[in-house]
């Protein structure tokens, strides 16, 4: 589809499940982007490729409390509705489901999705709950708009494989796609939370996604990725970073330790710079 359609902002599940409904019953293939808004650059590239895939797009905006820890930026975290909406309308998408947290989790909402494993290491380890903030937000957004495929960024490669796993577990009809991440020239992942670095914490940003480079590169020549994890955490820490939370070499899908690159491997690392958290990752 082109940008010719019109972008229509619905808040319930309810007006959200109306229009689904004509265009499942009209034979459109659906498509799904679920984000937090203040949408940046990787945001518009999973439109894009939802747009160009799809007959029509859904693209959400929810900032999922359920996902934050107490200490974590709710409160502060970037909200601009009427420029997220622009910028996804001129991508051609066809609906804007931007939900209060009345409507997602209505007073008495209990139940939580957990994806046990691949949700508990990682990022799951070092933001419990965060993993089933995500997986019950998404589960629910999937059976509220049912698309035919959804749309994630590698950016959080570790959240795709959850949600790919949660997808299979509890068989819901959608295909979830993964899409490249974005970065900036100087190889930065876009993130919305760069907006908390200074200006000297900038430039010493991209290290991250350098180290993760040069970790894949010599352990798909063969180097031991033990070593490698060792040498990045070192060079991280000599670039700045006050704290490296993990930097490490896994299986691309189970995430369990890679011993080598015999099977597909990526590498995932997470990094305090003052006060921003940095996630990134690349492929052996
Ligand atoms: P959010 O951080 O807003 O990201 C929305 C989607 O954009 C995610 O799939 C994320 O991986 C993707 N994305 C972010 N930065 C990207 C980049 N630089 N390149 C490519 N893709 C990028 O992730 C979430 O929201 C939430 O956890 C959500 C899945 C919406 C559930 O609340």
């Amino acid at each position: 589809m082109t940008g010719a359609l019109p972008l229509d902002t619905v808040r319930t599940v309810a007006d959200l499940r109306d229009r689904v409904r004509d265009w499942r019953k009209a034979g459109l293939r659906i498509g799904l982007v679920p984000t937090m808004g203040a949408l940046h650059a990787g945001h518009v590239e999973l439109v894009k490729r939802a747009v160009a895939g799809c007959d029509r797009t859904v693209v959400t905006l929810f900032v999922n409390p359920a996902q934050f820890g107490p200490s974590e930026d709710y409160a502060v975290y970037p909200r601009d509705e009427v420029r997220d909406a622009a910028l996804v309308a001129a991508e051609g998408a066809g609906l804007l489901f931007a939900p209060g947290v009345e409507e997602v989790y209505p007073e008495g909402h209990s139940t939580k999705v957990h994806v046990g494993g691949l949700g508990d290491v990682l990022e799951g380890e070092f933001r419990p709950g965060f993993f089933t903030g995500v997986a019950t937000v998404v589960t629910k957004l999937l059976l509220q708009s049912l698309p035919d495929e959804a749309f994630f960024g590698e950016k959080d490669y570790q959240q795709l494989q959850v949600i790919k796993k949660l997808i299979r577990d509890l068989d819901i009809p959608v295909t979830a796609t993964g899409v490249p991440t974005v970065r900036e020239a100087d190889g930065l992942a876009l993130s919305s939370r760069n907006a908390y670095l200074t200006a000297e914490e900038r430039v010493q940003a991209p290290i991250l996604h350098g180290t993760l480079a040069q970790v894949a590169e010599q352990v798909g020549r063969g180097v031991d990725p033990r070593m490698q994890e060792e040498w990045a955490r070192g060079q991280l820490a000599r670039a700045g970073f006050r704290q490296v939370d993990y930097v490490t070499v896994r299986d691309a899908s189970t995430l369990e330790e890679a011993a080598d690159a015999s099977r597909p491997a990526r590498v995932l690392a997470a990094a305090w710079l003052g006060k921003a958290r940095l996630i990134d990752n690349v492929a052996v």
